[in-house]
């Protein structure tokens, strides 16, 4: 009899479920006994005691459904050390209920901060698989997470969809995409859309680079715009400020985001018409695309695998095209970002593509 538990934690994205699907059909197909333990939003319901003892019908049908259905929430590492509102010792909270099930593992869907709480009870000597969920594609140790191709398709629609109206009314549009702190989501959904200008937060921004891109633009005839700009891109000025000055500034808020920064200051600088469009939450929503499909499905089957030899301690990555184990130790609280220097930059710029660098 093989114990399993499941937990979905952090924002969500596509390809949760297909995942999870993935995991129980690759036990199911191996294992004669199983017993699947389903904890509600996130760490919350490892820590409360709320999970559900799932049948394999609840893994049917799901391939396609975005979400997740075990519900997710956010649960800071940072406060996983500190009790909650009654006291309660939410480690010892989490490890008790997996004693009380007595399960053989756990397997962890959930992005950085979910991968430390993951290595955290790893340390505490749990049995953990973790699987790399998240839209902004940072997790060391793995090419891709599951999820991120899913969301270059919803905000290349976006910027696909803004073409078409900005062309006919000569105006700039910024598009402003998900990704965190990282820009492989604007980067991939930007060469995709044809946007003119990438602006990431791994290469910080000069906006007189910016309006002098936009400028050359409409000298050559060209009536229109288009810059896709990460939600956590940051201009060449503010990546000098120390972290404190930095929030402090954000804090202030005198722009709702990143967008209507560069909107304003555009206006400014040439008086084009600016406009912006966030496609915010639904670059996580709807069903996940074929690819996330597949990796997914991979993900899942490879951490069946390993739970069926007992190999615990590992977050399930692709590397090169091929499943990888991945000691968790190893990979828990790194992030990885574009590199400035890599092939698909220097390829962007080749063609014309400003960084605003
Ligand atoms: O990590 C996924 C992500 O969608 C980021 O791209 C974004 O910054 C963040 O989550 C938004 O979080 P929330 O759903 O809590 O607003």
């Amino acid at each position: 009899m093989k114990r399993v538990g499941l937990l979905t934690s952090g924002g969500d994205c596509q390809a949760l479920n297909a995942t999870m699907r993935g995991v129980v059909k690759g036990l199911s197909s191996n294992v004669d006994e199983l017993e699947v333990y389903g904890f509600m939003n996130g760490y919350k319901g490892l820590i409360y005691g709320d999970y559900r003892l799932l049948t394999s019908r609840d893994f049917s049908g799901i391939l396609t459904k975005g979400g997740t259905i075990l519900g997710s929430s956010r649960q800071p590492f940072k406060l996983m050390r500190e009790p909650d509102e009654k006291g309660l010792d939410k480690v010892a909270a989490m490890k008790q209920n997996y004693y009380k099930l007595r399960l053989d593992c756990l397997v962890i869907l959930g992005g950085n901060g979910t991968q430390k709480t993951a290595n955290l009870l790893r340390e505490e000597g749990l049995n953990i698989i973790h699987l790399p969920k998240t839209i902004d594609n940072d997790i060391w140790g793995t090419d891709m997470t599951f999820g991120f191709y899913s969301a270059v398709n919803i905000a290349t629609e976006a910027i696909d969809c803004i073409h078409t109206t900005a062309a006919s009314h000569n105006r700039v549009f910024i598009v402003e995409v998900m990704g965190h702190k990282v820009g492989w989501l604007t980067l991939y959904a930007g060469i995709a859309g044809g946007a003119d200008i990438i602006l990431i937060p791994e290469i910080p921004y000069d906006i007189k680079k910016v309006i002098a891109a936009i400028d050359r633009r409409t000298q050559a005839g060209k009536g229109f715009t288009i810059l896709a700009v990460a939600e956590g891109a940051i201009s060449k000025q503010d990546a000098k400020l120390s972290k404190k000055e930095y929030k402090k500034k954000l804090s202030e808020k005198k722009y709702p985001s990143v967008a209507y920064e560069l909107a304003e200051q555009i206006r400014e600088a040439n008086g084009p018409e600016v406009r912006i469009t966030v496609p915010g939450h639904t670059q996580r929503g709807g069903s996940p695309c074929p690819y996330d499909r597949v990796l997914s499905t991979r993900i899942g089957v490879t951490a069946a695998d390993l739970i069926m030899k007992e190999e615990y301690g590992y977050m399930v990555g692709i590397v090169n095209g091929k499943m990888k184990k991945v000691p968790l130790g190893e990979v828990s609280g790194r992030l990885k970002m574009v590199d400035p220097k890599d092939q698909i930059i220097q390829e962007a710029k080749l063609m014309g593509i400003s960084f605003g660098d």
